[in-house]
């Protein structure tokens, strides 16, 4: 059984998470400055704009909620560009991922996971993405003091683990996040194109997100590496090339093109990390109707 430290558990993404790891043998701190409202594992009140606070519960020193842990898995952050002035998310969101990335160097803990976002792929392709599906081949092209920010979390974890041969990190990248309940506003997205081009059609489902996590602490290599995790295929019925043509016309597909799979490439971690999404919004819709 693991131990496992979780940051910003308490929120949409992490509850999955939580419970995924927990449901996997898994023994489990949530740190966050907002309440966890389940029992589901223990969770500490933590800022992580605190480096002391931060460094504490890493290095295990909090009293009834020791380490040492074997992972750490930082997600808290104010998660999209518009919910907060862009000054308040970059001061929110980078100094905190230094402080978890400070206080695991400094606890020995050598593998972490940290989110970052599809939006660094060039969201909301107000400039087109260079070919499609987009993938992790070229370089992050961030648009908002959010995605900003995630790239420089994902450029500092490289630094981290140039320092240290024995480190791995896994940014994962993830779409848009869903739970169940969110997918019965789906079916009315294919009458309007453009209004989910901004991340080329792509979502992840909450339980799938927590999968990605959970195969990333089991990962297998060191050193640094960046993840797109979306589910295999798009929120539109519409096929994939005839929303390319109309909305995205000039922009190069590369690779196979199929006709609902996601334009957002897991290929990558299908291949290093054994991702395998089980969710599809399809199915939810359908099994409710
Ligand atoms: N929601 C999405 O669509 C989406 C998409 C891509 C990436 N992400 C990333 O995934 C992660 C989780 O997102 P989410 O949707 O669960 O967000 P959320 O807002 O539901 O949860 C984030 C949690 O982080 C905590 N937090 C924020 N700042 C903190 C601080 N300074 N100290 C302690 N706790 C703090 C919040 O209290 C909250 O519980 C984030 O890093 C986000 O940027 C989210």
């Amino acid at each position: 059984m693991r131990k496992v430290l979780v940051t910003g558990g308490s929120g949409k993404l992490g509850r999955a998470v939580l419970r995924d790891l927990v449901e996997h043998g898994c023994d489990v701190l949530n740190i966050d400055q907002a309440p966890l409202n389940t029992s589901i594992c223990k969770s500490v009140k933590v800022d992580l704009a605190n480096f002391g606070e931060v460094a504490e519960a890493i290095l295990g020193g909090i009293d009834e909620r020791g380490g040492p842990f074997d992972a750490v898995v930082h997600l808290a952050a104010i998660p999209a560009p518009g919910l907060a002035s862009n000054a308040r998310t970059f001061a929110n969101n980078v100094p905190g991922t230094y402080n978890v990335l400070e206080a695991c160097r400094l606890a020995e803990i050598r593998n972490v996971v940290i989110a970052s976002s599809e939006t660094v792929l060039g969201l909301p392709f107000e400039t087109p993405p260079p070919y499609a599906p987009v993938d992790e081949e070229y370089y992050p092209r961030p648009e908002s003091a959010y995605s900003l920010g995630k790239l420089l979390d994902e450029t500092m974890a490289a630094q981290f683990c140039r320092w240290d041969p024995l480190l791995r990190i896994c940014a994962l990248r993830f779409s848009n996040v869903m739970n169940p309940e969110d997918y019965a506003a789906f079916p009315k997205f294919d009458s309007d194109p453009v209004a989910r081009k901004w991340n080329l059609w792509g979502y992840i489902d909450a339980r799938d997100g927590a999968q990605a996590v959970r195969r990333a602490i089991q990962a297998d290599f060191t050193g640094f590496e960046a993840f797109i995790i979306a589910n295999a295929d798009t929120v539109m019925s519409r096929s994939n090339m005839s929303l390319l043509a109309e909305v995205f016309p000039g922009v190069p597909t590369k690779g196979n093109v199929s006709t609902n799979g996601t334009l957002l490439s897991i290929e990558k971690a299908k291949r290093m990390l054994g991702y395998s999404p089980q969710y599809s919004w399809r199915n939810e819709v359908a099994a409710k109707s």
